[in-house]
């Protein structure tokens, strides 16, 4: 097994990720885009891996160009457990065996719970809570095996706080909590941490319907300490924090990315 960290490293040299190889699942678009970017900057090579193969593509080649990484795009449905070995299998023969797992695809169905079907909740909690469960049950065990590995869940705000009209994203972040420190716990000897990363809003499809309507929009901006929404590029580095060997003894954690949202 390595050292838990480089420690005669300098403290700056802890938080390159040259070497290691990454895979982000909805990595095409959004966050997931903004993640693989600083990850690849940071040194990493990145997989890309979402439903839509030709996005991941175009979205791989770019940062291969703009970071000299190697960078491939992926065809996955994380929903299902036959595509997500079969993944494994494709991402390990194009840029080798994954150190760092970003489980980032998810979808929101908003709506009071009269409105909502179990279709709804389904697909949300599918998307959101199995997909990371069936995501770090393929690509979770090699990197015991091999001694070094990083966890990242996509968790939010509403893994902990609560909004009208979001019980199946609510109950799915909620999860992702249990999951990461359930996950945690079990590889916690092994080298490999498991946490998550909470955003507070951002400007991503995700949240076209609150972007498109001024009066939600303000709502939001109304209940962050710091008076806006998150920038893109504000996640970037937390997550290049929670892959490097900067956060060798973190695990277990949820880091709040919400201007202070959680807070109050
Ligand atoms: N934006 C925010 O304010 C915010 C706040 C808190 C947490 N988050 C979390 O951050 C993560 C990224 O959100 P985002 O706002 O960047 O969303 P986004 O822009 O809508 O992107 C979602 C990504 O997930 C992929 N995806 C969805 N379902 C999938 C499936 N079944 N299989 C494979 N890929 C799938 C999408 O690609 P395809 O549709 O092409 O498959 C897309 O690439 C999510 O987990 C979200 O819950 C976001």
């Amino acid at each position: 097994m390595e050292m838990p960290n480089g420690s005669s490293k300098n403290v700056m040299e802890l938080f390159r990720l040259d070497g290691r190889r990454a895979l982000i699942t909805g990595g095409a678009k959004g966050l997931g885009r903004v993640i693989a970017q600083a990850l690849a900057e940071a040194g990493a090579d990145v997989a890309i891996a979402s439903r839509t193969l030709a996005d991941c593509k175009k979205t791989a080649n770019e940062i291969a160009n703009s970071t000299g990484r190697h960078a491939a795009g992926f065809a996955v449905d994380v929903t299902k457990r036959d595509e997500m070995q079969k993944l494994r299998k494709e991402v390990e023969s194009t840029l080798g065996p994954v150190d760092i797992l970003v489980n980032n695809a998810g979808i929101n169905i908003r709506g009071p719970i009269e409105e909502l079907s179990e279709t709804d909740f389904n697909d949300v909690i599918s998307t959101n809570l199995t997909a990371p469960f069936l995501c770090s049950q393929a690509f979770g065990p090699p990197m015991c095996e091999r001694g070094w590995g990083r966890l990242i869940n996509l968790g939010s705000i509403m893994s902990v706080i609560a909004l009208s009209a979001r019980a199946p994203y609510a109950s799915s972040k909620a999860g992702v909590l249990g999951l990461t420190r359930v996950l945690a716990l079990e590889w916690a000897t092994k080298g490999v941490t498991v946490n998550a990363i909470c955003p507070g809003p951002f400007a991503t499809d995700m949240n076209k319907q609150l972007l498109n309507d001024p009066a939600k929009y303000q709502d939001f901006v109304s209940r962050i300490p710091m008076g806006r929404w998150g920038e893109l590029s504000e996640i970037g580095g937390v997550a290049v924090f929670l892959a490097s060997d900067a956060a060798s003894f973190i695990t277990g954690s949820a880091l709040f990315v919400d201007g202070g949202w959680t807070a109050q």
